[in-house]
């Protein structure tokens, strides 16, 4: 960040209060409000964070108008070609790409930390089998801190990057876990010989009675699903991360807290959310009904996996899951399937129709994922839990930089007040 030659100027009144701007490397600039409460005496407004950047960070950046997304400098695009996901979690949290040795000793490194404490076994065996695998996830995770102890002091840098390595590695067995908890079928432990997205397939999918062989290209459009999600700069669960962090909680308390946040429809749970929704939907003949539901005012229906805060032309993510959903439904021999017809005929006549054109709703990286996860065998209720843990490294990444920066301070918003003044309490016999 560095400083603007040009100031704005704020006229309350006839009192006038210049505030410093700030210039970013790439992106609009942003008007430092920090003092304006103590010189001037009144709060900013903005409730959904619409024109408030709430932190300053190096990780991603987002260009909404024109569909860029990009990861410590690197396009989306090119990351998910050509590198693979705990790379990507290496530039994520360490700010370059690794050289081979650094990559090595990253995956030895996260590999050999995929076992979960086994008596975190009776804590998924105290929850109901027909538990959300999100609410499993929640719970599990939270309870981290309760077994990592030697992982939870936020002020050890080293207790930070053991923490880090954890989260990244545990949370596919958890959420692999979570799954065969709720179908019924024994755990399946992590291999070293696996790389990690054919580890999360096996985890899911094997039983110990047969051998399971994990297909490369279902392995690698795994990947491709774990590299979108990593990281997408302040979204809600990771500024509720943040946030939580901004205490000085633990790491693991805090992760839990943005799984919270992911699961709502409005945030990650629209992945499971859209795939209902084109079941609802059922036949391609029935699409005008749901777009008119859509654009009713009166009616609460929203086209799940459509629209974005930030995106306003097209979601890089979904350019490139639409292409993996392709090679994926080829792939399984599932191309004329009644889902995938009814998603593609959804699509084309949402971007024809004015509603969506005016107010700039493309489809967002949701509206694919789920389609693959269903081709590869996942129910609905997993697409989220895949959602976190992909995200985890990006929580980790933004939580890291956010405790390392010496001018950190507890998230505090404040708010305008619309409640009652200053009254006196009324004994109850008088109401
Ligand atoms: N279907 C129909 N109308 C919509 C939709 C939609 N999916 N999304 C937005 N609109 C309308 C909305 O009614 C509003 O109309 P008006 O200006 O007349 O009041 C206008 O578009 C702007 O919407 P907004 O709710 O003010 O926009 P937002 O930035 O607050 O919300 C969103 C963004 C993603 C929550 C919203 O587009 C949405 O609910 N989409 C469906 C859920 C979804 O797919 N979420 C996944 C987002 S991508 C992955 C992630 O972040 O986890």
């Amino acid at each position: 960040m560095t400083d603007s030659e040009k100031t704005a100027t704020l006229s309350i009144g006839d009192k006038t209060y210049d505030l410093p701007i700030h210039s970013p490397t790439v992106g609009p600039d942003v008007i430092d409000i920090r003092k304006l409460y103590g010189t001037a005496g009144v709060f900013t407004y903005d409730p959904g964070f619409t024109s408030t950047a709430a932190c300053d960070s190096a990780i991603t950046y987002i260009d909404g108008e024109k569909g860029v997304l990009l990861h410590r400098g690197y396009p989306i695009d090119q990351l998910a070609e050509k590198s693979h996901y705990l790379e990507v979690c290496y530039l994520l949290l360490y700010g370059d790409l690794p050289s081979a040795a650094q990559l090595e000793d990253f995956e030895d490194r996260v590999t050999r930390h995929t076992m979960i404490h086994e008596q975190m076994m009776n804590f998924f065996r105290g929850f109901r089998r027909d538990a959300h695998p999100m609410a499993v996830m929640t719970g599990v995770v939270g309870a981290m801190s309760a077994f990592y102890h030697d992982s939870t002091d936020i002020n050890d840098p080293w207790q930070r990057e053991v923490a880090s390595i954890r989260l990244i590695a545990k949370m596919p067995t958890i959420a692999a876990m979570a799954y065969k908890y709720t179908i019924g079928q024994p755990f399946v432990y992590p291999r070293n010989d696996l790389d990690h997205s054919a580890n999360f397939l096996r985890m899911c999918f094997a039983v110990p009675a047969e051998e399971y062989e994990v297909n490369p290209i279902l392995s690698r459009a795994m990947d491709r699903i774990f590299t979108l999600h990593a990281d997408h700069e302040q979204n809600a669960s990771t500024s509720t991360v943040r946030l939580a962090s901004s205490s000085g909680a633990n790491p693991f308390a805090c992760i839990a807290a943005g799984i919270a946040c992911l699961w709502g429809p409005a945030h990650g749970g629209a992945n499971q959310a859209c795939l209902e929704m084109l079941k609802q939907i059922g036949d391609p003949e029935n699409i005008p009904e749901y777009i008119a539901r859509a654009k009713d005012k009166n009616d609460p229906f929203r086209l799940m996996g459509f629209g974005h805060r930030v995106y306003k032309n097209t979601d890089p993510r979904a350019t490139v899951l639409k292409q993996s959903a392709d090679e994926v439904l080829d792939l399984l021999g599932v191309e004329d399937n009644k889902l995938l017809q009814t998603a593609k005929e959804l699509e084309r006549i949402a971007l024809e129709d004015d509603y969506f054109i005016e107010k700039k709703l493309f489809p967002n990286v949701d509206f694919y994922s789920g389609i693959i996860l269903e081709a590869m065998g996942f129910p609905t209720a997993m697409f989220t839990p895949i959602f976190a843990l992909s995200r985890t490294v990006g929580w980790v990444s933004q939580w890291k930089e956010m405790i390392e920066d010496p001018g950190m301070k507890i998230g505090r918003p404040r708010q305008l007040y619309t409640g009652a003044t200053m009254r006196d309490y009324v004994d109850i016999e008088k109401r």
